[in-house]
């Protein structure tokens, strides 16, 4: 298929998208549990901008002229990677689904996508649209099934050229080991996080607590991004902890189609059980607990706000990825500090960074150990911005035109010349 006519199908899906965007939202608030405006404004919203900017890169994507010594001419061409495999999660579905297809269709490849066990909905309905759209039979599979088989058969089939994954460290690592011993398939990894955030006593205050707070518990905090380790400067500490839980007093816990509604339920009893299991080693260890730290009601999966302050290096809730709504604030003395105590995990996703002194922002953001920094703000997630992480936190880069790269095979092509030219 040529260039122009993947980007008319990529604009056409994204076109389908717009007019079932209330129906889409609908069935991923039902799916995930996440409150419905957040479904239509966020998730919708990103997953139209997603096919729309890879629909505009279909005929950009091109090679160089390589000048090289001697009579030689070289010319390099960007090729598809050809069968893409995609294993995605249940916390942004549908956003997920359109990270993974609008790139890897933008460069020509083919896609087998399977969406998470807890969450097929919206990727079904998305089904019928590509068909709708006359996208060729086979360019886009959508195989529902369970991580240890069909995701399993994903990662170990010798005829998938490469594998993008997003989901846990530990299943990260497994596909890595597959894609190794089968057909060492190209892999792309978005893993967990551990989020540090360094808040300096000269920042704006109040736009650090609500954007900080907006970080760890939006989507009740199942985000690889979570803002889960706040550093704040000691002579602020007080200050920021008053303030944050006062800030969490507006948090609106209910039923996630109402549009009062700001935070829903957990994805499921497993997720549940881990964050509250979690919870209570906060307790024990030591840490304070400012607000929430409990179940609402009997019988749900919705998990109050919760914040800890006082919370020390050493603790689980400051080195394990809870992934949920719970909020731990640290205290710091120095600028060389925050940087080695915020650099000192496994992770390295994303980090903020909260001052009026752009060059403390720029110096600290350079010594930050993570794929993205955010400065006074935070989740400041673009379709345009390359986004993944250092260390164990992944491997390559979604978005913009850096994920280009994951879904291309570069060919050298090398001409002889006459020696008379
Ligand atoms: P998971 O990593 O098991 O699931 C993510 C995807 O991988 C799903 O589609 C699942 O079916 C698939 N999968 C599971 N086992 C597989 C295997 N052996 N081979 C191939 N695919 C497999 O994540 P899970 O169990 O839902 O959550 C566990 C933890 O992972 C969470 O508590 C959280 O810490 C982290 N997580 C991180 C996410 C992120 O956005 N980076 C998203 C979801 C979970
Ligand atoms: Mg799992």
């Amino acid at each position: 298929m040529d260039a122009s006519s993947r980007g008319r199908l990529l604009h056409r899906l994204a076109d389908l998208l717009e007019r079932d965007r209330l129906l889409l939202a609908t069935l991923e608030t039902l799916d995930t549990g996440k409150p419905f405006l957040q479904s239509f404004f966020i998730d919708l919203e990103g997953s139209i901008k997603t096919l729309r900017y890879y629909a505009g890169w279909t005929d950009k994507i091109h090679g160089k002229s390589v000048p090289i010594d001697e009579s030689f001419m070289c010319i390099t061409k960007h090729e598809p990677v050809g069968v893409c495999g995609a294993i995605i999660p249940w916390n942004f579905p549908l956003l997920m689904f359109m990270w993974k297809i609008a790139p890897a269709l933008s460069c020509g490849n083919t896609v087998v996508i399977k969406p998470a066990e807890q969450t097929p909905l919206t990727a079904l309905h998305v089904g019928s649209l590509i068909k709708e759209a006359e996208f060729p039979p086979g360019v886009v599979n959508i195989v529902p099934g369970f991580g240890s088989t069909a995701g399993a058969a994903i990662a170990s089939h010798k005829d998938i050229d490469k594998v993008a994954f997003t989901g846990s460290t530990e299943v990260g690592q497994l596909i890595t080991e597959a894609a190794a011993k089968s057909n060492l398939k190209r892999v792309t990894l978005e893993l967990g996080g551990k989020n540090p955030c360094i808040v300096f006593a000269d920042c704006d205050l109040q736009m650090a607590v609500e954007e900080i707070q907006k970080g760890a518990f939006y989507n009740q905090g199942q985000c690889c991004t979570a803002a889960s380790r706040v550093f704040v400067e000691e002579t602020i500490y007080e200050e920021f902890v008053h303030r944050s839980i006062e800030n969490a007093k507006k948090i609106v816990i209910g039923d996630p189609l109402d549009p009062q509604t700001s935070h829903g339920p957990q994805i499921d009893r497993q997720q549940f059980d881990k964050i509250m299991d979690l919870i209570e080693s906060g307790k024990k260890e030591g840490a304070r607990l400012e607000y929430g730290g409990g179940a609402v009601g009997e019988k749900s999966l919705f998990i109050q706000p919760t914040i800890f302050s006082r919370v020390k290096d050493h603790m689980r809730i400051a080195s394990e990825e809870i992934f949920g709504p719970v909020q731990c604030i640290f205290s710091f003395k120095s600028q060389k500090e925050a940087i080695e105590r915020a650099n000192n995990s496994q992770y390295g996703l994303v980090s903020a960074v909260f001052t009026t002194s752009m060059d403390r922002a720029l110096s600290v953001s350079a010594a930050l150990e993570t794929g993205t920094v955010w400065i006074n703000c935070y989740n400041a997630l673009h379709t345009q911005t390359p986004f993944g992480g250092y260390k164990m936190s992944g491997n390559g880069r979604e978005l913009g035109e850096y994920a280009l790269a994951e879904y291309s095979e570069v060919k050298t092509v090398t001409i002889k010349l006459s020696e008379t030219i």
